[in-house]
């Protein structure tokens, strides 16, 4: 019953979503690639030039980067929101699925960078997303033209990120649960599974898959889709209530953006039980073997699905503000 309660609820959405009450769609109208050649014609460069800077003396930010982006779209649109400031702690960056997210003090120093070159031009939804393209490239990954002409949103709220439907998908979600949550924004299941794959670089905390070490179903178990040999490894890590302890997403190789989270999640070493649920669906589970085969489209996918995401509920033309400063309205 609750299931289907659930799916009832969704669906209701989608009707809003398409009767455009609601705006979380990929439509992306206004954006364009270059929006800035004229306006600030070095913005792409000056952008590029701190991230490998700051990459060079810390790496292991080229996660929380990457993932900001993602953050920043499925929540009220890719409108730079997440990075919004609240002297109470009322806004998204406080509410916990943002758990690790860390950076925002990169985007600060790009946006000073910019605002020197050319004041009050580029947007910090726009930073966010190339920010997210440049660090792809830092470490390794595929190059894609970012559209952008994205404008930033004046509103950021806690409740967001943890509303069950709208809300960012957790963790624990299972396939269904993903995809839907992927469908409310206009991307589909190839979309799902390719940007999964962003979980090649970073680090979690050991708090977002103990349960799957020591206590899966409350009985003191391990969760049984995931390799024991992986488990018994990850418990030496990782002791229970920990709260500080980071393990890699993609151990061996989290600071490259290659193919080998997909072998991973094949061989049923996803870190997280979101990772673990893309075998339990025939397109996602083809999507991982074809991912690590020798005709890859991985690399050129993860540029279009970022594109894709880029576009979730951006605000044009007059709508919105450019900020002055990324953590604060105008
Ligand atoms: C499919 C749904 C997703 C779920 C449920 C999810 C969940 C998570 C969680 C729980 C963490 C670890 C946070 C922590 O404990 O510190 C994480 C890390 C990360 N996620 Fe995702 N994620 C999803 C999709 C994505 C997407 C679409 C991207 C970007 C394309 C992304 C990029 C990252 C990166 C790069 C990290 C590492 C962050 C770091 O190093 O601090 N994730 N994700
Ligand atoms: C997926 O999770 C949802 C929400 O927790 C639940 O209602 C549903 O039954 C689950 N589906 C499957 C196939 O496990
Ligand atoms: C994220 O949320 C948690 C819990 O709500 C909060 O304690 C923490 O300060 C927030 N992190 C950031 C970076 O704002
Ligand atoms: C396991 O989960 C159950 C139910 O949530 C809880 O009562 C129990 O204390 C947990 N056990 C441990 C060792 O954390």
């Amino acid at each position: 019953m609750a299931a289907s309660k659930n799916s009832f609820g969704v669906l209701m959405l989608q009707m809003m979503v398409v009767l455009g009450l609601f705006s979380l769609h990929a439509e992306g109208q206004g954006l364009k690639v270059g929006f800035y050649e004229k306006s600030c014609p070095h913005a792409e460069k000056i952008v590029f030039k701190v991230i490998k800077d700051v990459m060079a003396v810390a790496p292991s930010l080229s996660g929380p980067l990457l993932r900001m982006h993602f953050h920043d779209c499925f929540i009220r649109g890719c409108d730079g929101s997440v990075l919004l400031d609240s002297p109470t702690r009322q806004s998204e960056k406080f509410s916990p699925p943002n758990l690790s997210l860390r950076g925002f003090n990169i985007i600060d120093r790009v946006k000073v960078a910019l605002e020197n070159a050319c004041p009050g031009v580029v947007s910090c939804a726009d930073i966010v997303a190339l920010v997210a393209r440049d660090v792809t490239v830092v470490t390794k990954g595929p190059f894609w033209e970012v559209e952008t002409g994205r404008r930033d949103g004046k509103v950021s709220l806690f409740s967001d990120p943890i509303n069950p439907v709208t809300g960012l998908p957790r963790f624990t979600a299972n396939i269904t649960v993903l995809k839907e949550s992927f469908a409310l924004r206009g991307l589909s299941t190839k979309d799902l599974v390719v940007l999964s794959g962003g979980h090649t670089i970073g680090m979690s905390h050991c708090s977002s898959f103990e349960s799957r070490l020591y206590n899966f179903t409350g009985k003191g178990d391990t969760d049984p889709t995931m390799d024991q040999n992986y488990i018994a490894r990850l418990k030496l890590k990782c002791k229970p209530r920990d709260q500080t302890t980071l393990a890699e997403l993609d151990p061996g190789s989290f600071k490259t953006f290659d193919d080998s989270y997909y072998k991973l999640v094949t061989k049923r070493r996803g870190l997280l039980q979101s990772d673990a649920a893309l075998l339990n669906d025939p397109e996602t589970r083809a999507y991982l073997d074809q991912a690590t085969s020798h005709g890859s489209t991985f690399f050129k996918d993860f540029g279009v699905s970022m594109v894709k995401m880029g576009r979730i509920g951006v605000l044009t033309g007059s709508k919105g503000e450019v900020r002055k400063l990324c953590t604060k309205t105008n």
